[in-house]
């Protein structure tokens, strides 16, 4: 039946907000602190029910969601924010079907978000310079089970980019001004670019260089995220927010047309 768990799904069992995991349902006993619980028990019950251990605590069930994924992805570097890697994916305009690369790929976490988004139609070539990085992200996408992406290990600014043509491309990586030249190898034209720009300094460089190359509409947005406590009697905006991540960058890949015909 849907809506109810079956042997081999991936659960994500809630202790409290900290103490979280996720785990296949197999006749494996689950030990926590609080007590171990017999998984299997899950099976056939509703998604969201909940195991008493064998110390009397509870453990609550539901199916991850990526966004849950990535709170146990494994990162070497810093993992791309959900707004950001959600904003990315629209100005982008990722759609079922296209061929979108990537530098670098760090976690993979961005790498997940738009290979869901492009489908087993549409394909994620994804370059990282650290082997390290690699590997990790590697595992990460493994237990998502996504298998439309290609990862290539490569400093993008020496090598270039993987052969091919891409409908659009992300630049989450160090000095990504130096990696624009080698766009113009594989973005097809009318393409999209996002670069993920830490810094005001690094902006205008980013900004430069675009323009250098034939990129038109450049916008540079900032996103901030604030979640609103909800206590009884207190409903108002956390004290605690996301501050500063970085910066998008974004633009259209434009060689053909004059800047006067353009209305940015
Ligand atoms: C901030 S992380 C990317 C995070 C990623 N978007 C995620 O969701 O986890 C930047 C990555 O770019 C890689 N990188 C930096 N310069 C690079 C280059 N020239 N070529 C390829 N990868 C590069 C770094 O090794 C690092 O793993």
């Amino acid at each position: 039946m849907s809506g109810t768990f079956k042997e081999n799904d991936l659960v994500l069992l809630v202790y409290d907000k900290k103490r979280r995991w996720i785990k296949k349902i197999t006749d494996k006993a689950f030990h926590t602190n609080y007590g171990h619980v017999n998984l299997m028990e899950l099976i056939g019950l509703p998604l969201g029910s909940s195991l008493q251990t064998n110390k009397g605590k509870w453990i609550k069930a539901t199916l991850p969601t990526l966004l849950d994924w990535f709170d146990f992805f494994e990162h070497k570097s810093q993992i791309i924010y959900a707004k950001d890697a959600a904003m990315i994916s629209l100005l982008l305009d990722a759609k079922p079907g296209d061929k979108i690369y990537e530098a670098g790929t760090g976690s993979g976490a961005l790498t997940s978000l738009l290979a869901r988004a492009v489908g087993d139609s549409g394909s994620i070539v994804t370059h990282e310079n650290r082997d390290d990085a690699q590997k990790v992200a590697i595992k990460n996408v493994e237990k998502l089970g996504l298998t439309n992406i290609e990862f290539i290990s490569c400093n993008v600014i020496e090598d270039g980019f993987a052969e091919g043509e891409a409908d659009s491309i992300i630049l989450d990586m160090g000095d990504p001004w130096l990696a624009i030249p080698r766009v113009m190898d594989i973005l097809k034209i009318g393409g999209r670019i996002v670069l993920f720009i830490p810094t005001f300094q690094q902006l205008e460089k980013a900004h430069d260089a675009l323009e250098e190359n034939q990129f038109k509409g450049i916008r540079t947005i900032e996103l901030i995220e604030r979640e609103i406590q909800m206590k009884k009697h207190a409903y108002r905006p956390s004290t605690r927010m996301i501050g500063h991540t970085g910066y998008l960058m974004s633009a259209t890949y434009h060689p053909l047309v004059k800047d006067k015909e353009i209305v940015d």
